[in-house]
């Protein structure tokens, strides 16, 4: 039998000897839980992005359910988010009791189209929820426009800006994942950021139930103290890691230019990094499994569009990027040679289905 071919990752962690060292440090001094190492966690995000508070907790998720609660947000109100994004988004506004209500995407960028959220904004809308897709920012400017709370959602996207200023400043709230394939990760972890004191005090007090007067409801979403050395090992790092990702982008662009699919869009008010390298090609599932036999794993960047699972339709744009967008191994651990081996199977892939396809058939729209 042939030897097993090793398959090319679609997403790895970048872990250093001096982030073993940053949480072997902690672990000796028995401070597992929070305490220092957090507190200096959430002041190097707070400062690298520019607002006044932070709260780090055990995942993106229950960044935002913290981020809803602090606003307020309960049921009988919606709250507006893209149907083409993590599925986790949908699931922090169930928790608080409140009801996601959806809108399409901008088909060049991936975002939520402002246009089309405007015209779904109802009297029970209480937030809008707005993630900044593979490493492009959204259109921010109409969304903080409207007198909504915006939840700015950077799970995908850091370091980049919009009109001049870095994503992560401009909601009402802002929160990040620090899963373990994220831009830096802890692992699992989140935060939530805010230039208000008030939001920044409730998420607080609501992340940990320990030592509290009153019988208020609250949760245990605590980092623990490793995690958060790991996070500031990681930041620091992080324009590295984005440098990095940006030259493996830049030697896909040059290679796949001529290919017959669509490439990244890159807005002229923004600067993007590259969380994910997304490509759009006629059958995105179909081509992603002839990559895997050819020992790449490529993935669609969004499970199931969120209006499938709610049960709602009329979001075409996120349909076909739920059909076209294929998303290619893009991390700072990727060698040069193992991306060459990604353009060269997805060639051979493209012009393998070509050969298949009907000739009016044979272009991506
Ligand atoms: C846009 C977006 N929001 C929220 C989340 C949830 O983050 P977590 O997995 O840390 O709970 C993710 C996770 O992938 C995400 O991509």
């Amino acid at each position: 039998m042939p030897p097993a071919r090793a398959v090319i990752r679609h997403s790895r962690p970048t872990i250093a000897a001096e982030d073993i060292a940053a949480v072997g440090t902690v672990l000796e001094t028995g401070q597992l839980a929070q305490g220092e190492h957090v507190r200096q966690f959430e002041d190097a995000m707070a400062a690298y992005l520019g607002r006044r508070g932070a709260v780090a907790t055990n995942s993106g998720t229950s960044a935002l359910h913290l981020a809803l609660l602090a606003l307020g947000v309960g049921p009988g109100d919606e709250v507006l988010m893209p149907s083409y994004t993590c599925v986790a988004v949908t699931n922090a506004v169930r928790y608080v009791g409140a009801t996601p209500a959806l809108a399409d995407i901008d088909p060049h960028t991936y975002n939520l189209d402002a246009g089309d959220a405007r015209r779904r904004l109802t009297a029970a809308t209480r937030a809008v929820i707005v993630p900044h897709m593979f490493g492009l920012p959204a259109d921010m400017d109409p969304l903080t426009e409207w007198g909504i709370p915006v939840i700015e959602d950077c799970a995908q996207t850091l370091g980049a800006t919009y009109r001049g200023r870095r994503v992560g400043g401009f909601g009402t709230v802002s929160i990040c994942s620090f899963y373990a394939t994220k831009l830096l990760t802890t692992g699992e972890g989140g935060m939530l950021l805010s230039d208000s004191d008030t939001l920044v005090r409730r998420a607080r007090d609501l992340r940990d139930y320990d030592d509290r007067a009153d019988a208020t409801l609250r949760y245990n979403y605590k980092m623990t103290d490793f995690q958060a050395a790991l996070g500031v090992s990681q930041l620091g790092r992080l324009p590295q890691f984005l440098a990095r990702r940006e030259a493996l982008a830049a030697r896909y662009e040059a290679a796949l230019r001529g290919l017959p699919v669509g490439l990244p869009a890159q807005p002229s008010d923004r600067t993007r990094i590259f969380y994910r390298y997304v490509v759009s090609v006629w059958n995105a599932p179909e081509t992603s499994a002839r990559l895997l036999a050819r020992g790449v794993e490529c993935k669609s960047p969004v499970g199931r569009p969120l209006h499938e699972y709610l049960g709602a339709d009329g979001f075409r744009h996120t349909e076909t990027a739920a059909r076209t967008a294929l998303s290619l191994p893009l991390y700072p651990l990727l060698s040069d040679d193992e991306s060459d081996t990604v353009v060269r199977a997805l060639e051979a892939t493209l012009a393998e289905q070509e050969d298949g396809l009907p000739s009016a058939l044979s272009t991506p729209s």
